[in-house]
């Protein structure tokens, strides 16, 4: 098939690991017989350095024009000034709306050769493999903002059709996987979890009665996902819940750098992203793990081109070369092989190649 994919690198790690994505896409490419034409365009804080602006338009006609995204990483700490007015983040938010994607998936998978990896005792993370779908264009971080020198506001909003829709993608995967639902929220406080909770039974009753639907409390979640991991299996929850969960369930699978997203909405055009920032303590040293990022282009394969064998190829590649021993940094335990950016792409590349 013929695709057109535009790369958003951004700052930090992020043009290094969007790389090593990109170079995966070529090698199914070029093994599947398909042809993907590649537009690199700007983001974040590399777009603010050149243009001012952390959203340009050429970038967003670049990625409405597109079969796919697949982005990198922004932010760092020279766009971070309390007072600066544009910001890198805001260029990440915009394309998400832009785009209307909505639902965020956040597989999280262990291999088990990566328990060491983990802090989390191994006997703890046997059978974990869950997936958190976070809402991702409404809440808190979409909502009106204020502060002068002595106070400061953000503003939380949902509307009902915004929950019913995120809840809906969630429920359809939870009827595929194993019935099993948990929905978070902060019902005891927020309003905006009132809502919540309130539109998710409803929905659950008159559309997706079949399913094992739990609610649970943001902060007993956060506990419970490293206290009995495993019995997650599908989490769904507002955006910001959703971004702070799966930093947490990262350690799970023993590194942020190994867990990737898909973000999804009403077109075919997917975000694909791995779920870390842009790491400025690792940047330009060629050591971060590329593993999410590339883990998030076979997530592109299955979602935006509906190429399933090819995303497959993808994911056995990295469980193959794990399972060789080979190790970026940060899963890297004593003894193990430790090897750069680029070299652990090449390998999986060359296990791409042989299978
Ligand atoms: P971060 O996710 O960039 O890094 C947290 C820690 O994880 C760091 O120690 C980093 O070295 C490590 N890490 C992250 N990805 C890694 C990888 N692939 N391989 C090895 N280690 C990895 O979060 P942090 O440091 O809080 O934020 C840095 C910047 O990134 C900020 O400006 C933040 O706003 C931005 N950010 C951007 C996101 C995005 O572009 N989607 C998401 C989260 C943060
Ligand atoms: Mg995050």
């Amino acid at each position: 098939m013929d695709a057109l994919i535009t790369v958003l690198p951004g700052d930090g790690i992020g043009p290094e690991v969007a790389a090593a994505g990109q170079q995966v896409l070529t090698a199914i490419a070029e093994k599947y017989g398909h042809k993907f034409s590649y537009s690199e365009q700007l983001i974040g804080g590399a777009a603010i350095d050149a243009i001012g602006n952390p959203l340009p338009p050429d970038t967003v006609a670049s990625c409405r024009e597109s079969n796919a995204v697949l982005l990198g990483a922004v932010g760092g700490p020279k766009w971070s000034d309390p007072n600066a007015t544009v910001r890198p983040e805001q260029g990440l938010l915009a394309i998400r709306a832009e785009l209307g994607v909505f639902a965020n998936l956040r597989p999280v998978q262990i291999l088990p050769q990566l328990a060491g990896a983990s802090p989390i005792k191994s006997e703890r993370l046997r059978n974990v493999d869950m997936i958190v779908v976070r809402e991702l264009t409404g809440g808190i971080y979409f909502g009106a903002k204020t502060r002068d020198a002595t106070s400061a506001s953000d503003l939380c909003v949902y509307e009902r059709h915004e929950i019913e829709r995120i809840v809906r993608v969630a429920a359809n995967l939870a009827r595929n996987r194993s019935g099993k639902l948990c929905s978070v929220d902060k019902a005891n406080v927020l309003e905006t979890s009132r809502l919540w909770r309130d539109v998710t039974s409803k929905l659950i009753a008159t559309e997706f009665s079949d399913l094992n639907v739990e609610h649970m409390l943001v902060d007993a979640a956060a506990m419970h996902l490293i206290n009995r991991p495993s019995d997650f299996d599908v989490v769904v929850t507002e955006n910001m819940f959703g971004d702070i969960l799966t930093d947490e369930a990262s350690m799970l699978a023993g590194s942020l750098g190994m867990l990737p997203s898909a973000s999804i909405g009403e077109s075919e055009c997917g975000l694909y992203e791995p779920i870390h920032g842009s790491a400025p303590d690792i940047a330009g040293q060629g050591i971060a793990n590329p593993c999410g990022t590339i883990a998030s282009a076979a997530l592109l394969l299955r979602y935006s081109l509906h190429l399933n064998e090819e995303a497959d190829a993808v994911e056995a590649a990295i469980r193959q070369v794990i399972a060789d021993g080979k190790r970026t940094a940060d899963i890297a335990v004593d003894g193990d092989q430790v090897l750069s950016t680029q070299a652990m792409t090449q390998a999986i590349v060359a296990q791409l190649e042989q299978r």
